[in-house]
C-alpha cells in the first residue's frame, strides 16, 4: 500500500519483556523529529548507549541467549578458523608478527578457542600471532576481557574501538554484517521507495516514503536490478561501507567473513515477498520487530554481490565463496568426529558429534557462507576453499 500503514503489531506481549526505557527514548525521538527510517529505528533497538540489545550487558548468544553462532556451538569451529588463519600465514612466509583483527567478536569465543587452538598445536604460529579486537561497546569488550583474563591469554589481544588505519594479516568477523541495521525498501508501482517508522496513541506503525538517501537509488543502479514489485527488501548500506573500509585498510592479506546471505538475484528475487529480516528471542524467530524492543535481536542476510563489489572497489581479490559447511569440510571438520580408540567419556563424543553436525547442517549454521578476498598477494591455494594447485 502506498503511503500508507503496512501493518503495525506490538502489544502482544507482556512489557517485561520490553526495555521501556529504550522504547520511551524511540517514542520521544519520533515525537520530536516526526517518523524515523526503519535503519534508525533498527540502530536505536540493538545499538543506543547503554539501553539497545547489543549494549545493555545481558547474555545475547549462546544457549541460554537467544541465538546461537558458530563460535558458541562448539570449539571445534575455531579450530578449523584456526588451521585456515594458519595457513593465511605460511602463505604470506610466517612472518614473525602477524595479525588478526576480529570485528564483531560478541563473547571473544573464537578470538579465545583460536588462541587455544594455536597454544597447544601449532606454537609457532602462535608466538606470531597479535589478536586485534575491534570492539565499540564497552560493556561487551569488559565481557570478552573477562573471558580471555580467564585463560592468561589477555596478552595476545589488543582492543580497538575502530578498524585499524592499516592492517597486515586476516580481517575475520562471524555474524558481523548481518547485524548492522538496514534500510527497508518497498516496490509499488515500479517505484522504490523507504520503509519509516511512525507511532501513534497505542504503537509503532510503519509508513512508506521517498527513501532518505539516494544511496539506496545508487545500490540497486549498480546492481542492475530492482526487487520484485510488491516486496519489501532490506539495503544493507553499513556493510557496504564496512567493507569498502575494511578493503582500504588492509595493506595485505586476507579478508574471512562468515555471514548469512545470497548473491544480489537471489536475495532481491521477486518471490521473496517480506525479505529476511528476523528476530530472534530466545531462539524463537519473529517477524515482527516492534515486540520486545531491546530484548530481541534483529538480523538480515547480506547481499555477497554487493559486498564483493565494494571490496573490489577497495583493491581486494575475491577468492572463493563457499557455504559454511563446505569450508569446515575441506578443513577437514570429519576427523574432529570421535574415532573408536579415542579416550572420551560418553558425554564428550555426544558432544562432539553434535557439534559437527550443528556446525555443517545445511538448514542450520552450515548454510553461512563464507567470502575469502585477499591483497597484496599471490596465493592460489586455500584448504577452506578447496582450490589446490
Ligand atoms: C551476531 S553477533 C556475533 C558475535 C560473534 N561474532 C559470534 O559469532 O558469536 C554480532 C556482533 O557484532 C557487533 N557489531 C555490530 N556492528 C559492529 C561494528 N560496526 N563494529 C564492531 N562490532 C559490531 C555487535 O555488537 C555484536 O556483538
Amino acid at each position: 500500500m502506498r503511503g500508507g500503514t503496512i501493518w503495525s503489531m506490538e502489544n502482544e506481549f507482556a512489557p517485561a519483556t520490553e526495555n521501556q526505557a529504550l522504547k520511551e527514548r524511540i517514542i520521544a525521538r519520533i515525537r520530536d523529529e516526526g517518523p524515523i527510517t526503519f535503519r534508525d529505528f533498527m540502530a536505536m533497538a540493538l545499538y543506543e548507549p547503554r539501553l539497545g540489545y547489543y549494549c545493555s550487558g545481558r547474555e545475547t548468544m549462546g544457549r541460554d541467549g537467544d541465538y546461537l553462532t558458530s563460535p558458541e556451538v562448539s570449539p571445534i569451529f575455531s579450530a578449523m578458523v584456526g588451521r585456515q588463519l594458519r595457513e593465511m600465514w605460511q602463505v604470506m612466509g610466517a612472518p614473525d608478527r602477524w595479525n588478526i583483527a576480529e570485528a564483531g567478536a560478541g563473547n571473544g569465543t573464537l578470538c579465545r578457542d583460536v588462541l587455544r587452538w594455536a597454544h597447544r598445536g601449532a606454537l609457532e604460529f602462535f608466538e606470531a600471532i597479535r589478536y586485534l579486537i575491534v570492539e565499540p561497546i564497552p560493556s561487551v569488550e569488559a565481557r570478552q576481557r573477562e573471558r580471555l583474563q580467564a585463560d592468561a591469554l589477555e596478552s595476545k589481544v589488543c582492543w580497538l574501538n575502530e578498524m585499524p588505519d592499516v592492517v597486515e594479516g586476516c580481517v575475520v568477523s562471524n555474524e558481523l554484517l548481518d547485524s548492522m541495521p538496514v534500510r527497508r525498501v518497498r516496490i509499488d508501482d515500479g517505484e522504490l521507495r523507504e520503509i519509516f517508522v511512525d507511532r501513534d496513541e497505542k504503537q509503532f506503525r510503519e509508513e512508506v516514503q521517498e527513501s532518505s538517501t539516494p544511496e539506496i537509488g545508487r545500490y540497486f543502479e549498480r546492481l542492475g536490478l530492482l526487487p520484485g514489485e510488491g516486496c519489501t527488501s532490506e539495503v544493507n548500506l553499513a556493510a557496504v561501507e564496512w567493507m569498502s573500509r575494511t578493503g582500504a585498510a588492509l595493506r595485505s592479506g586476507f579478508v574471512l567473513t562468515f555471514d548469512y546471505g545470497y548473491e544480489a538475484e537471489e536475495l532481491y528475487t521477486p518471490w521473496r515477498k517480506d525479505g529476511t529480516l528476523l528476530c530472534f528471542y530466545k531462539h524463537n524467530p519473529s517477524n515482527n520487530p516492534y515486540a520486545r524492543i531491546g530484548r530481541q535481536d534483529m538480523t538480515s542476510h547480506v547481499d555477497f554481490t554487493s559486498l564483493r563489489y565494494a571490496g573490489e572497489m577497495a583493491g581486494l581479490k575475491t577468492l572463493g565463496l563457499v557455504t559454511q559447511s563446505e569450508f569446515l569440510t575441506n578443513l577437514g571438520i570429519g576427523e574432529a568426529l570421535p574415532g573408536h580408540n579415542d579416550k572420551l567419556s560418553l558425554e564428550e563424543r555426544l558432544a562432539r558429534r553434535r557439534g559437527v553436525s550443528e556446525l555443517v547442517d545445511p538448514a542450520g549454521l552450515g548454510r553461512i557462507k563464507v567470502l575469502v578476498q585477499t591483497k597484496g598477494i599471490d596465493v592460489s591455494h586455500l584448504i577452506g576453499l578447496g582450490l589446490s594447485d
